[in-house]
């Protein structure tokens, strides 16, 4: 389909009799976009869900507790009634599969099966904890997307591969980050040079040396996650998950071969806006973290540039912006195009809205705790718009106290190191998390989303935002992010998080 054809029937029709394998399926962005082609495209000929599990019965109970059980296929099943078992049933095709596994670990009988019938490949699959273990973020994020690219050759009608990326493997940049791919070997930080294969076996021979040592489970753990950091910063990015995503994104444009590639880059991606319901989300990440540590009043301080901005995008218009660019370039063997599916140039949202935003929405509906339902006692959350003016006042506010602990505690024969232990537990992991999310709470780039804009401007406005049953609207300028945040996003966390 050639980008001036398209149209919201145009790109739902695209679906239509198509087999598509889905990794990643049981995850956040994962389900938005399976119930999206099933409710917008009943005619899918069949959805394929690669995912982790000893045998096919056990992926069978995933997708049935862990895709279908959710409160966001509750539109789905009302719609079809008694036959949504009869519907699943025929629509989805449930496989055993780990992308860090060559052919995901299918046997040959059944790769040979599944790779005549695929039309086209999502690879969502990914590990996103920001300070995983190298070897487990490598083995995900670099190798899956190398095992996704080799089985996607292997797929003899394949019209097109989609890769989910992130907006920030750009890592720190300032300024306007156009939507280029990364050469293989690339870094961000001037005077180096990535060898991934120096990489692979950096892991292996770290790995090799802990286990020759009879090392714990613990310390190699620890080692693993450090090793991810010290590489990642070595390179110019600000963590594990960014860095082996850019690598990701190399193998794409090093093995992709005439196969056609879209990447699609969201950046912080929130809570459904419109379908099928407002507000779902799932697990607490970034901003979310936030709101929920503001709730339960466990994170008395942030670190947030309020004069900045945050770029954020809902998950139902991210799957919206990937259905229609997979549509667009389809069966175009030249394209390797990248997509930023984010706010921050059209309509972007200033952190302080966030933050204002959410404590008046606590002020007003202030959160419970305990048994018999007491409101919690709000405290304002203390902002500090660096990290240096953080780290200061925790030095004094909460370091030097602890400090104070521990040595009353050593000259009393250690009756408070209990106390301590507890304290300085808590007080670390406060400290790690928000040093995690700095570089997201402090970024100052803006994604330039012109590839995103031609695909939106090629369909119709009112139809990608009112096709009565169902829209296809990927435009952030239709976001009112005080509404949204105070009556949607907030709520949604609440209720579908916690
Ligand atoms: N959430 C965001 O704000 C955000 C922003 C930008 C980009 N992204 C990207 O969007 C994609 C989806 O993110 P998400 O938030 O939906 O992630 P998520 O909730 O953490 O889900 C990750 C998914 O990947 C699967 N997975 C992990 N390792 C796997 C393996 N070895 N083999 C097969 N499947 C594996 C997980 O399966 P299990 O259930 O078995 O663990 C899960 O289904 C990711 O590529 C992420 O990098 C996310």
């Amino acid at each position: 389909m050639r980008i001036s054809e398209m149209d919201v029937d145009r790109v739902v029709g695209y679906f239509k009799g198509k087999s598509i394998l889905i990794t990643g399926s049981t995850g956040f962005l994962g389900k938005v976009l399976v119930e999206k082609i099933l409710r917008v495209q009943p005619d899918v000929k069949k959805l394929f869900l690669l995912i982790r599990a000893s045998d096919v019965e056990s992926v069978k109970f995933r997708i049935h507790n862990e895709i279908m059980g959710k409160q966001i296929f509750q539109v789905l099943k009302e719609k079809h009634g008694l036959e949504f078992d009869n519907f699943v049933k025929e629509k989805i095709c449930p496989l055993v599969g780990d992308v860090m596994h060559e052919n995901f670990g299918l046997d040959t009988v059944k790769l040979r099966e599944v790779s005549k019938d695929i039309d086209v490949i999502i690879n969502g699959a990914a590990t996103t904890n920001f300070s995983e273990r190298y070897d487990v973020a490598f083995d995900t994020n670099v190798l899956g997307v190398k095992h996704t690219c080799e089985f996607a050759k292997k797929c003899t009608k394949l019209k097109m591969l989609l890769h989910v990326s992130t907006a920030y493997v750009a890592g720190e940049k300032e300024g306007l980050i156009t939507e280029k791919t990364f050469l293989m070997g690339e870094t961000l930080r001037v005077g180096t040079h990535l060898d991934i294969e120096i990489e692979l076996n950096l892991i292996k021979d770290t790995k090799r040396e802990l286990r020759a040592s009879s090392s714990t489970e613990k310390a190699e753990r620890k080692t693993m996650k450090e090793l991810g950091l010290k590489r990642a910063r070595n390179f110019g990015w600000p963590n594990t998950y960014l860095f082996t995503k850019a690598m990701g994104e190399m193998m794409i444009g090093h093995l992709r071969g005439d196969v056609p590639v879209v990447i699609i880059r969201p950046s912080i991606i929130t809570s459904t806006i419109k379908e099928p319901l407002p507000g779902w989300i799932e697990g607490i990440r970034t901003v979310d973290t936030v709101i929920m540590g503001h709730a339960k009043q466990t994170l008395p301080f942030f670190v947030i540039n309020l004069d900045l901005t945050l770029d954020m995008i809902p998950g139902d218009m991210v799957v919206n912006a990937m259905m229609a660019a997979m549509a667009a370039h389809s069966e175009d063997h030249q394209a390797q195009i990248i997509y930023h599916v984010t706010s921050s140039v059209l309509n972007p949202t200033p952190s302080s809205l966030v933050i204002d935003s959410m404590h008046r929405y606590f002020v007003e509906n202030p959160p419970c705790k305990g048994r018999n339902g007491e409101r919690v006692r709000l405290k304002k959350m203390r902002i500090f718009s660096t990290l240096a003016r953080l780290r200061l006042y925790t030095a004094i506010k909460y370091e030097l106290p602890l400090e104070m602990l521990r040595l009353l505690s050593i000259a009393l024969c250690g009756v408070f190191s209990r106390r301590y232990n507890e304290l300085n537990r808590k007080y670390r992991f406060l400290m790690h998390m928000i040093e995690l999310y700095a570089p997201f709470a402090l970024f100052k780039g803006c994604f330039d989303d012109t590839n995103l804009e031609r695909l939106r401007m090629a369909m119709n406005k009112d139809d990608q935002i009112n096709n009565g049953a169902y829209s296809l609207d990927f435009d952030p300028k239709s976001i009112h992010w005080v509404d949204y945040f105070y009556g949607v996003h907030i709520p949604g966390v609440l209720k579908y998080c916690v």
